[in-house]
């Protein structure tokens, strides 16, 4: 992209290639676009930013948001928390785009692959086991495995044939996480536990078919059984067992699928934007993940530095103000204003700082500064304020 070679511009960040969302979303190649970093940093915010921004540039988009504030949930027209992408209303679609939006449920995904893979009676089974309930709400990585999960669903009717598709651009958020890391690890690491061996042992007892197998393990088995029993409680050990003995019947593999839509990640026509603040923890994850994409062949479109702060007064540095604020009587509203001006500049100093130690480190990669914006992103204003940002590099 040509444009990523661009520099200069108010809000690129200096000597880094600039990163332009809007030669990212008009390109028609690119299918996917997945918001990543580490918590907190604005990646659902960036998400909807861009899916507002591309729809009304007139693209055909669905964005799919986890666990957005409720204020921005409500200007997306997203009252509850339900799988089924809807039309979001207040768009500018003069431009023959569309957008809809969804907030990810992650036990109702979970209820679907289910209910997709089993037969009405072994579902309904399923569904009702106290272990499964337990797992498809609250078992570490869910989130990050449905989200995946509910990717390759979006996709798969972004590329069926037949009728014309009703998207043709899938915008992904991802779930809150410490690391930014955990939403390529965690489905097959919840893979790897629910086909584990660990899992195996546990449902040894439920496949009893198989006497001779029994009869090998049985001692083993038992002795690991019963000690679970004692720890987790003969009920639960139970529902484990008969919850996973029943998943084992209907998947090709939890780890499988997971791969399945990894691989996804890896095609061509996917992008990932690294969202971080220019804070060092949040910088140092994005490194962390922005290696990740390079080892893992997935294509990375930039890095957004969330939250940057500006100055209206860049000639005005910090000691200048704060030595004028020195020589100016007690109380003067004039030494208060340079004393908070002072202290934006230092911390707008201290962001370019950690930006360009970014760029030096990763000299490539494209890069676009949005800048702290005075209250909380909400509405569909406020989101196409971070919109023009995202393009403004
Ligand atoms: N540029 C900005 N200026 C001001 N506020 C912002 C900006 N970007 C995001 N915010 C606010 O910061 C908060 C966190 O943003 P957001 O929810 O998008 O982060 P997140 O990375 O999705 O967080 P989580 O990891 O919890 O999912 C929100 O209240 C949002 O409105
Ligand atoms: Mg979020």
């Amino acid at each position: 992209m040509a444009a990523k070679q661009a520099r200069g511009g108010a809000r690129a960040v200096a000597d880094a290639p600039a990163l332009d969302a809007d030669a990212l979303l008009e390109d028609r190649e690119v299918r996917i676009v997945v918001c990543c970093g580490s918590g907190g940093v604005g990646k659902t915010t960036t998400a909807a930013a861009l899916a507002v921004r591309a729809a009304e540039a007139g693209r055909q988009v669905v964005v799919l948001t986890i666990d957005p504030a409720r204020r921005l949930a409500q200007a997306l027209g997203l009252e509850e928390l339900d799988n089924t992408p809807r039309p979001v209303a207040g768009l500018d679609l003069s431009a023959g785009g569309s957008l809809d939006a969804m907030m990810l449920d992650m036990k109702r995904t979970f209820d679907e692959v289910v209910q997709a893979h089993a037969t009405p009676e072994k579902a309904e089974q399923i569904l009702a086991n106290p272990f499964y309930q337990a797992v498809s709400s609250s078992f570490a990585g869910t989130q990050e495995y449905m989200a995946m999960e509910k990717l390759g669903q979006l996709h798969a009717q972004l590329s069926a044939g037949g009728d014309a598709p009703r998207w043709d651009l899938i915008v992904v958020d991802t779930p809150p996480s410490r690391s930014a890391l955990d939403f390529l690890d965690a489905p097959s690491r919840l893979g790897s536990f629910l086909d584990g061996r660990f899992i195996r042992i546990l449902a040894a007892p439920a496949r009893a078919g198989s006497r001779a197998y029994l009869k090998v393990f049985s001692a083993g088995v038992n002795v690991v059984s019963n000690t679970l029993s004692k720890v987790l409680g003969a009920r639960l050990l139970r529902d484990v067992q008969t919850f996973v003995a029943a998943l084992d019947t209907m998947f090709g593999g939890f780890r499988e699928r997971a791969d399945q839509t990894y691989a996804l990640l890896q095609q061509q026509g996917t992008r990932f934007l690294v969202v971080a603040t220019p804070e060092r923890d949040a910088l140092r994850e994005a490194a962390f993940f922005v290696d990740r994409l390079d080892r893992d062949d997935m294509p990375l479109a930039g890095l957004v530095i969330n939250r940057v702060q500006r100055t209206r007064a860049n000639g005005l540095s910090a000691g200048r103000a704060m030595a004028a604020a020195e020589t100016l009587p007690e109380g003067s509203v004039t030494a208060a204003i340079l004393r908070l001006h002072a202290d934006l500049a230092e911390t707008a100093a201290r962001h370019e700082a950690r930006a360009r130690a970014f760029t030096a480190a990763y000299p490539e990669t494209p890069v676009v500064a949005v800048p702290a914006a005075a209250e909380d992103i909400h509405d569909l204003t406020a989101l196409r304020e971070i919109g023009v940002a995202l393009a403004d590099g």
